[in-house]
């Protein structure tokens, strides 16, 4: 099976940590006899922009839409084009676009980097946040009335939709069957919210119904972010409305260290529109062309865009890979700064497509 693999590197570090998750990526074909085919795009970055007087081609649905994943650096380049048209105009239209209901991140510590919670060691912090990522909170119904008068409202909408809701979790159930803990957590606020989130409890409930294996939980939101700090290692995956999938998907990969190692996913599950799949990180304007940003962001992205088109043992191998060069420590591999190592962007990634070859 033949893969078509849209390739964006965007802006800033975008493009000096790209070449180097399509290295890995060249390297678990190899290994694994995939069979992966890359077409880079120079759209979604702020030099098209300069050029074009807007982020993307009118027809980039078309030029994307028929490929099988969207493989993603980072947008922005706030000196040169406000964020708020680099992002909505590329990457917030992907998602929507391509209806990726599904945000997905890891929050794994990994060796040889220190978490900021004291005391925590690899194998204590290692669970998923599934995000609902196209309603609740962030909906655009309300409006503004009255304004500039001391009656003025404003009013904003939480929409809540069962097919909305049980998709996201039907996806979080799934994952959670393939986890050997075979637990789940949602997130919930139904003693505050009095309408929604008691919804969504409901539907966390009827949906455990058909997942007799899963050891289902639930927090309010405010003890679930404090219990991410004092006792990470209670959780497996957990899922959660867009707003609170907002916050925790932040907070937990601070939980796990540096940023420049952690991935994400914005997934369509039924694979109707392809799925993207980037490093949490931003284009870094403040180190861009220094040759020093940690590429493993973008390589542990590749390895989870591989789980998603069906090549789980290669997108595992992928994760050992950069297990074992991170655990060798910046004296035996080349470990970029923010790493506490001297290694360069390009020696980094180097050493993990060989520690993916030699498998
Ligand atoms: P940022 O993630 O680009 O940088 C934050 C800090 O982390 C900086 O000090 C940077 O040097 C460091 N850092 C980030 N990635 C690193 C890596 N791989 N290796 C070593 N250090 C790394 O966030 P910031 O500065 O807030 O945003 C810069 C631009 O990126 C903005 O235009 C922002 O809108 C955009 N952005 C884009 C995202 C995306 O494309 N999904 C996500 C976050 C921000
Ligand atoms: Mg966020």
């Amino acid at each position: 099976m033949s893969h078509n693999i849209a390739v964006i590197p965007g802006d800033g570090i975008g493009n000096e940590v790209m070449p180097e998750g399509v290295r890995a990526l060249e390297a678990a074909a190899h290994r694994f006899n995939l069979d992966l085919s890359f077409s880079e795009f120079e759209f979604a970055s702020c030099d098209y922009h300069e050029r074009h007087g807007k982020m993307m081609p009118d027809d980039w649905r078309d030029q994307l839409g028929g490929m099988d994943a969207i493989f993603f650096g980072a947008v922005g380049m706030p000196e040169r084009v406000p964020d708020h048209i680099s992002l909505w105009g590329s990457l917030l239209q992907f998602r929507r676009a391509f209806d990726q209901y599904v945000n997905l991140r890891p929050c794994k510590l990994m060796p040889g980097i220190k978490s900021p919670l004291a005391g925590r060691a690899p194998g204590d912090i290692d669970f998923y946040v599934v995000r609902e990522n196209t309603e609740g909170e962030y909906s655009s119904v309300g409006g503004r009335m009255f304004e500039g008068t001391d009656r003025e409202v404003v009013i904003q909408d939480t929409v809540m939709t069962r097919t909305g809701i049980d998709r996201v979790l039907k996806f979080a159930f799934d994952l959670a069957m393939t986890r050997p803990r075979k637990k789940l957590t949602s997130a919930t606020k139904s003693n505050g919210i009095s309408i929604t989130m008691p919804y969504w409890d409901e539907r966390v409930v009827e949906m455990a119904k058909g997942y007799p294996d899963i050891n289902v939980d639930k927090f309010h939101i405010d003890i679930l972010t404090a219990n991410f700090v004092l006792h990470p290692d209670w959780f497996d995956v957990v899922v959660a409305s867009n707003l609170f999938g907002d916050i925790l998907s932040d907070l937990g990969p601070a939980c796990t260290g540096t940023i420049g190692v952690a991935p994400s996913a914005n997934i369509n599950p039924e694979g109707h529109f392809p799925s993207l799949f980037e490093p949490v990180h931003g284009s870094a304007p403040d180190i861009f062309g220094k040759g020093i940003a940690n590429p493993i962001g973008q390589i542990w992205s590749a390895a989870m865009m591989l789980e998603h088109l069906g090549h789980v043992d290669a997108g595992k191998a992928m994760v050992e890979a950069i297990e074992r060069v991170l655990a060798a420590g910046p004296e035996n591999a080349p470990l970029t700064p923010d790493l506490g190592g001297k290694g360069t962007t390009s020696e980094l990634g180097e050493a993990v497509a060989e520690a993916i070859k030699a498998g």
